[in-house]
């Protein structure tokens, strides 16, 4: 076996160049990292290939000139379709016989996975205490909550029909409810719940949470676009749980599109998108995708980290609780949910969900 099987094998990127900063070798895994060729890369300057100021080519530049190793942990690299991958990374000189630095190697590897990772530890952590505190502020809540509710329909009934206070007591008992069901929602955040599973036909649930919002929709020009699989198999969800993921993609999407678009639904199976990394519970293969896309203005680069954290917001009357709960589901499931969005091009969520086999 030579260098070149050994080094093409590494799941680490190795990029070597020589003293002029020209890369005389690009393994697979720097292909795949980069999305680009060996055969394209090999032979061309660093700096043609990644723009000036990449930790990469800085830091095989001092290894370079210094003859000294460099090492950056929260380095990033981008990609050739533009993507900017966090990697950390490593430099090292190769001496020529007379002692001087004839070329330089670096070694890069991918930890988007552990970047990954390490959000949702810290969201599930902010999770936790929100969890915790809801639970305690719910049920001082809910009980003065429930009496005034009683005391409402109470009035209700002693007012009788008179048109102008029964509006009154109407919107009482409308934002008692609301109140409720705010409530509800931060104590699902906080409860390890039990997910009842059962095979479904997942768009007969997208079909029923459409229906929920049919009016809406109308009223501010979104039309509903199905691109539905027709052979995709039976999810395996806890149908429940699953109408409320849907319930608020949708409602995210409504809000987005002020201006009226389409909001179009898809099924499909796909790839799992965790399958096979060597840091995670591998799970099946394939899982059923369903996206919700809108064609509102997109999430500014700026908060798109943020928006599964509990409580973010940018809304006036936003809780910031949708998508983490969202997000909350999906992991209870095995599953995942994706956020693309391009600004000015709308939004699109995909959320992966198991097979029912
Ligand atoms: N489809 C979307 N288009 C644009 N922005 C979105 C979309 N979905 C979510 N967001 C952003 O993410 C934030 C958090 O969403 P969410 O957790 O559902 O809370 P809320 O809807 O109560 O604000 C929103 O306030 C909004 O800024
Ligand atoms: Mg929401």
């Amino acid at each position: 076996m030579n260098y070149e099987t050994v080094l093409a094998g590494l799941p680490d990127a190795v990029i070597a160049v020589d003293g002029a900063l020209r890369i005389v070798f690009w393994n697979a895994a720097a292909e795949v990292l980069t999305g680009r060729s060996a055969r394209r890369a090999q032979g061309r300057l660093v700096k043609e290939l990644l723009p000036a100021g990449a930790s990469l080519v800085n830091r095989l530049g001092e290894t370079l000139a210094t003859g000294e190793s460099r090492s950056e942990a929260e380095g990033t690299i981008e990609t050739a379709d533009g993507r900017v991958v966090p990697v950390s990374l490593l430099t090292a000189p190769l001496f020529a016989r007379d002692g001087s630095v004839e070329a330089a190697v670096a070694v890069l590897r991918d930890v988007s996975r552990i970047r990954q990772l390490e959000d949702e530890v810290r969201r599930g952590e902010t999770l936790a205490a929100a969890g915790r505190m809801a639970v305690g502020l719910a049920h001082e809540i809910r009980n003065p909550l429930g009496a005034i509710r009683g005391a409402v329909q109470l009035l209700q009934r002693e007012l009788g029909e008179d048109p102008r206070l029964s509006e009154y007591t109407e919107v009482l008992l409308k934002e008692v409810d609301r109140l409720n069901r705010i409530i509800e929602m931060l104590l699902d955040l906080g409860r390890p719940v039990q997910l009842r599973r059962a095979p479904l036909n997942l768009h007969q649930l997208l079909e029923r949470v459409t229906l929920l919002h049919e009016e809406a929709a109308r009223a501010q020009n979104v039309t509903f676009v199905r691109r539905y699989d027709p052979s995709l198999p039976p999810i395996l969800a806890d149908e429940d749980r699953l109408l409320q993921v849907f319930h608020n993609l949708v409602i995210n999407a409504l809000d987005a599109m002020t201006q009226g678009g389409r909001l179009t639904l898809a099924t499909r199976v796909s790839m799992n998108p965790v399958y096979g990394k060597v840091d995670v519970g591998a799970g099946h293969r394939t899982m059923v995708e369903a996206q919700v896309a809108d064609e509102g203005p997109g999430i500014p680069t700026a908060i798109r980290a943020k928006i599964f954290d509990p409580f973010f917001t940018t809304k006036d009357r936003g809780l910031g609780l949708g998508l983490a709960l969202c997000h909350r589901i999906l992991e209870e499931h095995q599953g995942a949910i994706r956020v693309e969005s391009a600004e000015g091009r709308g939004t699109v969520v995909t959320c992966f969900l198991p097979i029912a086999r």
